[in-house]
Protein backbone atom coordinates (compact mmCIF):
# COMPACT_ATOMS: atom_id res chain seq x y z
CA UNK A 1 0.00 0.00 0.00
CA UNK A 2 1.25 3.51 -0.69
CA UNK A 3 -1.52 5.64 1.31
CA UNK A 4 -0.12 5.71 4.89
CA UNK A 5 -3.91 5.99 6.29
CA UNK A 6 -6.99 5.09 3.68
CA UNK A 7 -10.09 6.10 5.19
CA UNK A 8 -11.64 2.54 4.21
CA UNK A 9 -10.24 -0.72 4.39
CA UNK A 10 -12.56 -2.24 1.12
CA UNK A 11 -14.50 0.06 -1.52
CA UNK A 12 -17.09 -2.26 -3.17
CA UNK A 13 -16.64 -1.02 -7.17
CA UNK A 14 -19.93 -2.11 -8.95
CA UNK A 15 -21.86 -2.26 -5.97
CA UNK A 16 -24.90 -1.85 -8.19
CA UNK A 17 -24.06 -5.42 -9.69
CA UNK A 18 -25.84 -8.76 -9.39
CA UNK A 19 -23.35 -10.16 -7.13
CA UNK A 20 -22.54 -6.35 -5.84
CA UNK A 21 -25.97 -5.84 -4.28
CA UNK A 22 -25.75 -9.28 -2.64
CA UNK A 23 -22.73 -8.49 -0.60
CA UNK A 24 -24.08 -5.19 0.19
CA UNK A 25 -26.90 -7.26 1.48
CA UNK A 26 -24.30 -9.71 3.28
CA UNK A 27 -22.03 -6.78 5.00
CA UNK A 28 -25.28 -5.03 6.05
CA UNK A 29 -25.47 -7.80 8.47
CA UNK A 30 -22.20 -8.40 9.27
CA UNK A 31 -21.14 -8.07 12.30
CA UNK A 32 -18.12 -10.36 13.16
CA UNK A 33 -15.59 -7.28 12.71
CA UNK A 34 -15.15 -3.82 12.35
CA UNK A 35 -14.65 -2.95 8.66
CA UNK A 36 -14.24 0.77 7.22
CA UNK A 37 -16.25 0.34 4.03
CA UNK A 38 -17.64 2.14 1.08
CA UNK A 39 -19.81 1.81 -1.98
CA UNK A 40 -18.97 2.83 -5.80
CA UNK A 41 -20.41 2.70 -9.38
CA UNK A 42 -21.29 4.98 -12.71
CA UNK A 43 -25.02 5.67 -11.36
CA UNK A 44 -25.42 7.49 -8.55
CA UNK A 45 -29.63 6.93 -8.10
CA UNK A 46 -28.96 3.05 -8.78
CA UNK A 47 -26.08 3.37 -6.20
CA UNK A 48 -28.47 5.39 -3.30
CA UNK A 49 -31.74 2.71 -4.33
CA UNK A 50 -29.18 -0.13 -3.42
CA UNK A 51 -28.47 1.15 -0.51
CA UNK A 52 -31.42 2.17 0.89
CA UNK A 53 -32.36 -1.26 0.37
CA UNK A 54 -30.63 -2.47 2.68
CA UNK A 55 -30.46 0.24 5.46
CA UNK A 56 -27.14 1.60 4.77
CA UNK A 57 -28.11 4.93 4.25
CA UNK A 58 -24.78 6.01 6.73
CA UNK A 59 -22.07 4.20 4.24
CA UNK A 60 -20.32 6.66 1.50
CA UNK A 61 -20.99 6.31 -2.32
CA UNK A 62 -18.80 7.77 -5.17
CA UNK A 63 -19.04 8.41 -8.44
CA UNK A 64 -16.66 6.58 -11.10
CA UNK A 65 -17.04 5.44 -14.64
CA UNK A 66 -14.82 2.53 -15.54
CA UNK A 67 -13.62 4.80 -18.53
CA UNK A 68 -12.76 7.97 -15.86
CA UNK A 69 -9.46 7.26 -14.82
CA UNK A 70 -8.98 10.45 -12.47
CA UNK A 71 -11.91 9.03 -10.87
CA UNK A 72 -10.67 6.29 -10.55
CA UNK A 73 -7.59 7.65 -9.32
CA UNK A 74 -9.88 9.80 -6.34
CA UNK A 75 -11.24 6.29 -5.13
CA UNK A 76 -8.30 4.20 -4.66
CA UNK A 77 -6.59 7.11 -3.15
CA UNK A 78 -9.31 6.40 -0.22
CA UNK A 79 -8.91 2.58 -0.04
CA UNK A 80 -6.70 -0.35 1.16
CA UNK A 81 -8.65 -2.51 -1.27
CA UNK A 82 -10.84 -2.20 -4.46
CA UNK A 83 -13.41 -4.82 -5.28
CA UNK A 84 -14.38 -5.05 -8.59
CA UNK A 85 -17.57 -6.78 -9.69
CA UNK A 86 -17.72 -4.25 -12.81
CA UNK A 87 -17.33 -6.86 -15.85
CA UNK A 88 -17.08 -7.99 -18.65
CA UNK A 89 -13.78 -7.01 -17.46
CA UNK A 90 -11.89 -7.39 -21.11
CA UNK A 91 -14.70 -4.71 -21.61
CA UNK A 92 -14.42 -2.18 -18.75
CA UNK A 93 -11.57 -3.50 -16.14
CA UNK A 94 -8.12 -2.36 -17.65
CA UNK A 95 -8.33 1.31 -16.51
CA UNK A 96 -9.06 0.16 -12.63
CA UNK A 97 -6.08 -2.42 -12.87
CA UNK A 98 -3.53 0.04 -14.38
CA UNK A 99 -5.07 2.64 -11.74
CA UNK A 100 -4.42 0.42 -8.80
CA UNK A 101 -0.95 -1.04 -10.37
CA UNK A 102 0.36 2.71 -10.45
CA UNK A 103 -0.98 3.64 -7.30
CA UNK A 104 -0.58 0.57 -4.98
CA UNK A 105 -3.55 0.11 -4.40
CA UNK A 106 -5.23 -3.60 -3.25
CA UNK A 107 -7.33 -5.46 -5.74
CA UNK A 108 -9.72 -8.25 -5.83
CA UNK A 109 -12.06 -9.22 -8.82
CA UNK A 110 -14.05 -12.18 -10.29
CA UNK A 111 -12.72 -12.30 -13.71
CA UNK A 112 -13.23 -15.60 -14.84
CA UNK A 113 -11.63 -14.39 -18.70
CA UNK A 114 -7.85 -15.76 -19.19
CA UNK A 115 -7.37 -13.85 -21.93
CA UNK A 116 -7.78 -10.68 -19.98
CA UNK A 117 -5.44 -11.55 -17.18
CA UNK A 118 -2.86 -12.31 -19.42
CA UNK A 119 -3.23 -9.16 -20.77
CA UNK A 120 -3.36 -7.58 -17.72
CA UNK A 121 -0.04 -9.50 -16.46
CA UNK A 122 1.79 -8.31 -19.66
CA UNK A 123 0.64 -4.50 -19.48
CA UNK A 124 1.13 -4.21 -15.47
CA UNK A 125 2.87 -6.93 -13.48
CA UNK A 126 5.94 -5.15 -13.37
CA UNK A 127 4.05 -1.72 -12.04
CA UNK A 128 2.10 -3.93 -9.73
CA UNK A 129 5.69 -5.64 -7.83
CA UNK A 130 7.22 -2.01 -8.48
CA UNK A 131 4.30 -0.04 -6.12
CA UNK A 132 3.39 -2.63 -4.30
CA UNK A 133 -0.18 -3.07 -5.08
CA UNK A 134 -1.38 -6.55 -4.59
CA UNK A 135 -3.65 -7.80 -7.16
CA UNK A 136 -6.14 -10.70 -6.78
CA UNK A 137 -8.35 -11.65 -9.97
CA UNK A 138 -10.73 -14.56 -9.81
CA UNK A 139 -11.83 -14.28 -6.30
CA UNK A 140 -15.16 -16.13 -6.45
CA UNK A 141 -16.83 -19.17 -7.20
CA UNK A 142 -13.89 -19.23 -10.11
CA UNK A 143 -11.02 -19.60 -8.73
CA UNK A 144 -11.06 -19.85 -4.90
CA UNK A 145 -12.75 -23.52 -4.45
CA UNK A 146 -10.48 -25.13 -6.92
CA UNK A 147 -7.33 -22.98 -5.64
CA UNK A 148 -7.94 -23.68 -1.86
CA UNK A 149 -8.86 -27.34 -2.29
CA UNK A 150 -5.29 -27.78 -4.13
CA UNK A 151 -3.44 -25.91 -2.00
CA UNK A 152 -4.39 -28.12 0.89
CA UNK A 153 -4.29 -31.54 -0.41
CA UNK A 154 -0.69 -30.78 -1.42
CA UNK A 155 -0.21 -29.12 1.81
CA UNK A 156 -1.62 -32.83 3.45
CA UNK A 157 0.66 -34.70 0.85
CA UNK A 158 3.66 -32.80 1.80
CA UNK A 159 2.88 -32.96 5.38
CA UNK A 160 2.83 -36.58 5.63
CA UNK A 161 4.95 -38.17 2.99
CA UNK A 162 7.00 -35.09 1.97
CA UNK A 163 6.55 -34.62 -1.27
CA UNK A 164 3.41 -33.37 -2.82
CA UNK A 165 0.98 -35.38 -5.11
CA UNK A 166 2.02 -35.70 -8.41
CA UNK A 167 -1.80 -34.73 -9.75
CA UNK A 168 -4.96 -34.20 -9.05
CA UNK A 169 -8.06 -34.74 -9.95
CA UNK A 170 -11.39 -32.26 -8.88
CA UNK A 171 -14.63 -33.42 -9.40
CA UNK A 172 -17.70 -31.45 -9.34
CA UNK A 173 -20.18 -33.80 -6.96
CA UNK A 174 -22.76 -31.40 -6.70
CA UNK A 175 -23.65 -27.80 -7.87
CA UNK A 176 -27.16 -26.05 -7.42
CA UNK A 177 -27.56 -22.71 -8.78
CA UNK A 178 -28.12 -20.53 -11.70
CA UNK A 179 -26.00 -18.39 -14.13
CA UNK A 180 -26.48 -14.18 -13.97
CA UNK A 181 -26.98 -12.37 -16.61
CA UNK A 182 -22.95 -10.75 -16.02
CA UNK A 183 -21.67 -14.23 -16.14
CA UNK A 184 -23.59 -15.02 -19.33
CA UNK A 185 -22.20 -11.80 -21.01
CA UNK A 186 -18.30 -12.35 -19.85
CA UNK A 187 -19.20 -15.88 -21.59
CA UNK A 188 -20.12 -14.70 -24.79
CA UNK A 189 -17.65 -11.75 -24.71
CA UNK A 190 -14.64 -15.02 -24.46
CA UNK A 191 -16.84 -16.45 -27.57
CA UNK A 192 -16.59 -13.43 -29.61
CA UNK A 193 -13.08 -12.54 -28.69
CA UNK A 194 -11.95 -16.12 -29.25
CA UNK A 195 -13.75 -16.56 -33.06
CA UNK A 196 -12.23 -12.77 -34.14
CA UNK A 197 -8.60 -14.17 -33.15
CA UNK A 198 -6.70 -17.29 -33.49
CA UNK A 199 -4.19 -16.35 -31.85
CA UNK A 200 -6.31 -15.97 -28.89
CA UNK A 201 -7.70 -19.36 -29.72
CA UNK A 202 -4.21 -20.90 -29.47
CA UNK A 203 -3.92 -18.81 -26.34
CA UNK A 204 -6.38 -20.54 -24.51
CA UNK A 205 -6.06 -23.69 -24.83
CA UNK A 206 -2.14 -23.29 -23.51
CA UNK A 207 -2.85 -24.66 -19.93
CA UNK A 208 0.05 -22.70 -18.22
CA UNK A 209 -0.85 -19.52 -20.27
CA UNK A 210 -1.13 -17.64 -16.48
CA UNK A 211 2.01 -19.31 -15.42
CA UNK A 212 5.03 -17.09 -14.34
CA UNK A 213 7.43 -15.74 -16.85
CA UNK A 214 10.06 -18.47 -17.35
CA UNK A 215 7.84 -21.36 -15.71
CA UNK A 216 9.29 -24.92 -16.69
CA UNK A 217 5.95 -26.68 -16.50
CA UNK A 218 5.68 -29.01 -19.91
CA UNK A 219 3.57 -31.77 -18.93
CA UNK A 220 0.66 -32.03 -21.53
CA UNK A 221 -2.71 -31.32 -19.39
CA UNK A 222 -6.04 -33.48 -19.59
CA UNK A 223 -8.43 -31.32 -21.32
CA UNK A 224 -12.19 -33.14 -20.86
CA UNK A 225 -13.55 -32.41 -24.11
CA UNK A 226 -16.77 -35.08 -24.01
CA UNK A 227 -18.57 -37.41 -21.63
CA UNK A 228 -17.05 -41.29 -19.97
CA UNK A 229 -16.94 -43.38 -17.12
CA UNK A 230 -13.58 -43.35 -15.08
CA UNK A 231 -12.47 -46.23 -13.57
CA UNK A 232 -10.54 -44.48 -10.65
CA UNK A 233 -13.08 -42.34 -9.48
CA UNK A 234 -15.58 -44.86 -10.73
CA UNK A 235 -18.18 -42.00 -11.76
CA UNK A 236 -19.33 -40.59 -15.04
CA UNK A 237 -18.04 -37.77 -15.69
CA UNK A 238 -18.32 -34.38 -18.38
CA UNK A 239 -16.43 -31.28 -19.11
CA UNK A 240 -17.13 -28.38 -16.09
CA UNK A 241 -17.33 -24.92 -17.91
CA UNK A 242 -15.08 -23.39 -15.32
CA UNK A 243 -12.23 -25.83 -15.72
CA UNK A 244 -11.06 -23.04 -18.39
CA UNK A 245 -10.18 -20.52 -15.51
CA UNK A 246 -9.62 -23.18 -12.80
CA UNK A 247 -7.24 -24.86 -14.06
CA UNK A 248 -5.07 -22.07 -15.33
CA UNK A 249 -5.38 -20.23 -11.92
CA UNK A 250 -4.25 -23.46 -10.20
CA UNK A 251 -1.04 -23.48 -12.31
CA UNK A 252 -0.41 -20.02 -11.33
CA UNK A 253 -0.43 -20.82 -7.92
CA UNK A 254 2.15 -23.41 -8.58
CA UNK A 255 4.42 -21.45 -10.41
CA UNK A 256 3.82 -18.54 -7.97
CA UNK A 257 5.05 -20.87 -5.15
CA UNK A 258 8.06 -21.94 -6.59
CA UNK A 259 6.70 -25.15 -7.78
CA UNK A 260 5.39 -26.10 -4.93
CA UNK A 261 2.94 -28.90 -6.02
CA UNK A 262 5.75 -30.37 -8.57
CA UNK A 263 7.19 -29.20 -11.96
CA UNK A 264 5.20 -32.35 -13.58
CA UNK A 265 2.09 -31.57 -11.56
CA UNK A 266 -1.19 -32.45 -13.22
CA UNK A 267 -4.88 -31.16 -12.85
CA UNK A 268 -7.90 -31.49 -14.04
CA UNK A 269 -11.40 -30.42 -13.75
CA UNK A 270 -14.53 -32.55 -14.60
CA UNK A 271 -18.29 -32.64 -13.25
CA UNK A 272 -19.73 -35.98 -11.96
CA UNK A 273 -22.89 -37.48 -13.03
CA UNK A 274 -25.04 -40.04 -11.59
CA UNK A 275 -25.44 -41.55 -15.16
CA UNK A 276 -24.10 -41.30 -18.58
CA UNK A 277 -27.08 -40.86 -20.53
CA UNK A 278 -26.78 -37.31 -17.65
CA UNK A 279 -23.48 -36.74 -18.95
CA UNK A 280 -24.30 -37.16 -22.70
CA UNK A 281 -27.15 -35.13 -22.49
CA UNK A 282 -25.30 -32.64 -20.52
CA UNK A 283 -22.36 -32.63 -22.73
CA UNK A 284 -24.56 -32.12 -26.12
CA UNK A 285 -26.24 -29.43 -24.69
CA UNK A 286 -22.86 -27.53 -24.05
CA UNK A 287 -21.45 -28.45 -26.70
CA UNK A 288 -24.68 -27.16 -28.90
CA UNK A 289 -24.63 -23.80 -26.25
CA UNK A 290 -20.92 -23.22 -27.33
CA UNK A 291 -21.46 -23.66 -31.01
CA UNK A 292 -24.49 -21.61 -31.20
CA UNK A 293 -22.45 -19.12 -29.12
CA UNK A 294 -19.76 -18.55 -31.69
CA UNK A 295 -22.57 -17.56 -34.68
CA UNK A 296 -22.85 -13.93 -33.94
CA UNK A 297 -26.57 -13.79 -35.08
CA UNK A 298 -27.33 -17.01 -32.57
CA UNK A 299 -25.28 -15.78 -29.93
CA UNK A 300 -27.30 -12.04 -30.19
CA UNK A 301 -30.70 -13.97 -30.14
CA UNK A 302 -29.03 -16.02 -27.31
CA UNK A 303 -28.77 -12.75 -25.41
CA UNK A 304 -31.72 -10.74 -26.63
CA UNK A 305 -34.26 -13.25 -25.58
CA UNK A 306 -32.86 -16.55 -23.71
CA UNK A 307 -30.38 -15.58 -21.35
CA UNK A 308 -30.36 -13.54 -17.94
CA UNK A 309 -29.40 -9.85 -19.28
CA UNK A 310 -26.75 -8.10 -16.95
CA UNK A 311 -28.10 -7.16 -13.80
CA UNK A 312 -30.50 -10.52 -14.07
CA UNK A 313 -29.69 -13.67 -12.04
CA UNK A 314 -30.71 -16.53 -9.65
CA UNK A 315 -33.76 -15.63 -7.14
CA UNK A 316 -33.23 -15.64 -3.57
CA UNK A 317 -34.68 -18.64 -2.93
CA UNK A 318 -32.53 -20.37 -5.75
CA UNK A 319 -29.63 -18.36 -3.61
CA UNK A 320 -30.04 -19.83 -0.23
CA UNK A 321 -31.11 -23.17 -1.33
CA UNK A 322 -28.08 -23.56 -3.71
CA UNK A 323 -24.67 -25.42 -2.93
CA UNK A 324 -22.11 -26.65 -3.88
CA UNK A 325 -19.71 -29.67 -3.17
CA UNK A 326 -16.35 -29.89 -4.79
CA UNK A 327 -13.76 -33.24 -4.56
CA UNK A 328 -10.33 -33.36 -5.18
CA UNK A 329 -8.61 -36.96 -5.67
CA UNK A 330 -5.17 -38.28 -5.71
CA UNK A 331 -3.06 -40.84 -4.58
CA UNK A 332 0.22 -39.75 -2.85
CA UNK A 333 3.52 -41.25 -3.09
CA UNK A 334 3.22 -43.49 -0.41
CA UNK A 335 0.47 -45.25 -2.21
CA UNK A 336 -2.34 -43.99 0.47
CA UNK A 337 -5.45 -42.53 -1.23
CA UNK A 338 -6.94 -39.07 -0.50
CA UNK A 339 -9.73 -37.05 -1.20
CA UNK A 340 -9.98 -33.32 -0.35
CA UNK A 341 -13.31 -31.53 -0.31
CA UNK A 342 -14.85 -28.14 -0.81
CA UNK A 343 -18.15 -27.29 0.08
CA UNK A 344 -20.72 -23.87 0.16
CA UNK A 345 -23.80 -23.00 1.65
CA UNK A 346 -25.54 -20.98 -1.03
CA UNK A 347 -25.61 -21.32 -5.01
CA UNK A 348 -21.87 -21.22 -6.15
CA UNK A 349 -21.68 -18.09 -8.53
CA UNK A 350 -23.54 -15.50 -6.75
CA UNK A 351 -24.71 -16.47 -2.87
CA UNK A 352 -21.36 -17.75 -2.11
CA UNK A 353 -19.38 -15.73 -4.62
CA UNK A 354 -20.82 -12.74 -2.78
CA UNK A 355 -19.33 -13.80 0.59
CA UNK A 356 -15.88 -15.56 -0.78
CA UNK A 357 -14.88 -12.17 -2.67
CA UNK A 358 -15.74 -9.95 0.11
CA UNK A 359 -13.50 -11.90 2.70
CA UNK A 360 -10.70 -12.48 0.22
CA UNK A 361 -10.80 -8.71 0.52
CA UNK A 362 -11.13 -8.24 3.61
CA UNK A 363 -8.12 -11.08 4.39
CA UNK A 364 -5.97 -8.78 1.55
CA UNK A 365 -7.07 -5.95 3.81
CA UNK A 366 -5.87 -7.00 7.38
CA UNK A 367 -4.53 -10.87 7.31
CA UNK A 368 -1.62 -10.63 4.93
CA UNK A 369 0.56 -7.32 5.91
CA UNK A 370 3.57 -8.84 4.42
CA UNK A 371 2.58 -9.67 1.12
CA UNK A 372 4.37 -8.55 -1.70
CA UNK A 373 3.26 -6.32 -4.56
CA UNK A 374 2.13 -8.07 -7.94
CA UNK A 375 -0.63 -10.76 -9.38
CA UNK A 376 -1.27 -12.81 -7.03
CA UNK A 377 -4.15 -16.06 -7.14
CA UNK A 378 -6.33 -16.62 -4.20
CA UNK A 379 -4.29 -19.96 -2.94
CA UNK A 380 -0.56 -17.93 -3.21
CA UNK A 381 -1.72 -15.05 -1.57
CA UNK A 382 -4.30 -15.88 1.28
CA UNK A 383 -4.20 -19.66 1.70
CA UNK A 384 -4.51 -20.80 5.63
CA UNK A 385 -5.71 -17.20 6.66
CA UNK A 386 -8.13 -17.18 3.83
CA UNK A 387 -9.39 -20.54 4.33
CA UNK A 388 -10.37 -20.00 8.44
CA UNK A 389 -12.16 -17.12 6.91
CA UNK A 390 -14.34 -18.69 4.83
CA UNK A 391 -15.38 -21.16 7.14
CA UNK A 392 -15.77 -18.65 10.32
CA UNK A 393 -17.70 -16.42 8.11
CA UNK A 394 -18.93 -17.48 4.73
CA UNK A 395 -20.21 -21.02 5.14
CA UNK A 396 -17.24 -22.12 2.44
CA UNK A 397 -15.30 -25.41 4.39
CA UNK A 398 -12.18 -26.96 2.69
CA UNK A 399 -11.20 -30.43 4.66
CA UNK A 400 -9.45 -33.50 3.97
CA UNK A 401 -12.04 -36.23 4.06
CA UNK A 402 -11.21 -39.30 6.43
N1 LIG B 1 -15.80 -15.67 -10.78
C1 LIG B 1 -17.05 -15.97 -10.43
O1 LIG B 1 -17.29 -16.96 -9.78
C2 LIG B 1 -18.13 -15.03 -10.84
C3 LIG B 1 -19.41 -15.16 -10.30
C4 LIG B 1 -20.37 -14.20 -10.63
C5 LIG B 1 -20.05 -13.18 -11.51
N2 LIG B 1 -18.81 -13.12 -12.05
C6 LIG B 1 -18.41 -12.00 -12.93
O2 LIG B 1 -18.57 -10.82 -12.16
C7 LIG B 1 -18.98 -9.75 -12.98
C8 LIG B 1 -20.26 -9.19 -12.40
O3 LIG B 1 -21.33 -10.09 -12.60
P1 LIG B 1 -22.83 -9.64 -12.37
O4 LIG B 1 -23.73 -10.67 -12.91
O5 LIG B 1 -22.98 -9.22 -10.96
O6 LIG B 1 -22.85 -8.35 -13.36
P2 LIG B 1 -23.99 -7.30 -13.68
O7 LIG B 1 -25.16 -7.49 -12.82
O8 LIG B 1 -24.16 -7.30 -15.17
O9 LIG B 1 -23.30 -5.91 -13.25
C9 LIG B 1 -22.29 -5.26 -13.98
C10 LIG B 1 -21.83 -4.05 -13.18
O10 LIG B 1 -20.90 -3.32 -13.97
C11 LIG B 1 -21.27 -1.95 -13.91
N3 LIG B 1 -20.80 -1.25 -15.10
C12 LIG B 1 -20.99 -1.58 -16.40
N4 LIG B 1 -20.38 -0.67 -17.18
C13 LIG B 1 -19.78 0.23 -16.35
C14 LIG B 1 -19.01 1.39 -16.55
N5 LIG B 1 -18.71 1.84 -17.79
N6 LIG B 1 -18.55 2.07 -15.47
C15 LIG B 1 -18.83 1.64 -14.23
N7 LIG B 1 -19.57 0.55 -13.98
C16 LIG B 1 -20.05 -0.15 -15.03
C17 LIG B 1 -22.78 -1.96 -13.82
O11 LIG B 1 -23.23 -0.69 -13.37
P3 LIG B 1 -24.79 -0.22 -13.56
O12 LIG B 1 -25.55 -0.95 -12.49
O13 LIG B 1 -24.72 1.24 -13.31
O14 LIG B 1 -25.22 -0.62 -14.93
C18 LIG B 1 -22.95 -3.07 -12.79
O15 LIG B 1 -22.69 -2.57 -11.48
C19 LIG B 1 -19.13 -10.34 -14.39
O16 LIG B 1 -17.97 -10.07 -15.11
C20 LIG B 1 -19.25 -11.84 -14.15
O17 LIG B 1 -18.76 -12.61 -15.24
C21 LIG B 1 -17.86 -14.03 -11.74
Amino acid sequence: MSQDSPRYDIIIYGATSFVGQIMLEYLAQYSDEPIKWAIAGRNEQKLITAKDANQLAHISHIIADADDEAALRAMCAQTKVIISTVGPYALYGETLVKVCAETGTDYCDLTGEPQWIKAMLDKYEATAKASGARIINSAGFDSIPSDLGVYALQQHAIETTGKPASQIKMRVRKLKGGASGGTIASMLNVVEEAGNNPQLRKLLVNPYVLCPDGHTFTQRQTNHKKAQYEEDTQMWIMPFIMAAINERIVHRTNGLLHNQYGEQFLYDEAMSAKKGIQAWGMTLGLGAFMLGASFKPIRNLLAKHVLPKPGEGPSKAEQLNGSFDMRFYSTLDNGSKVVAQVTGDRDPGYGSTAKMLTQAALCLSKDVPDLAGGFWTPAAALNQPLMDRLAQHAGVNVTIMD
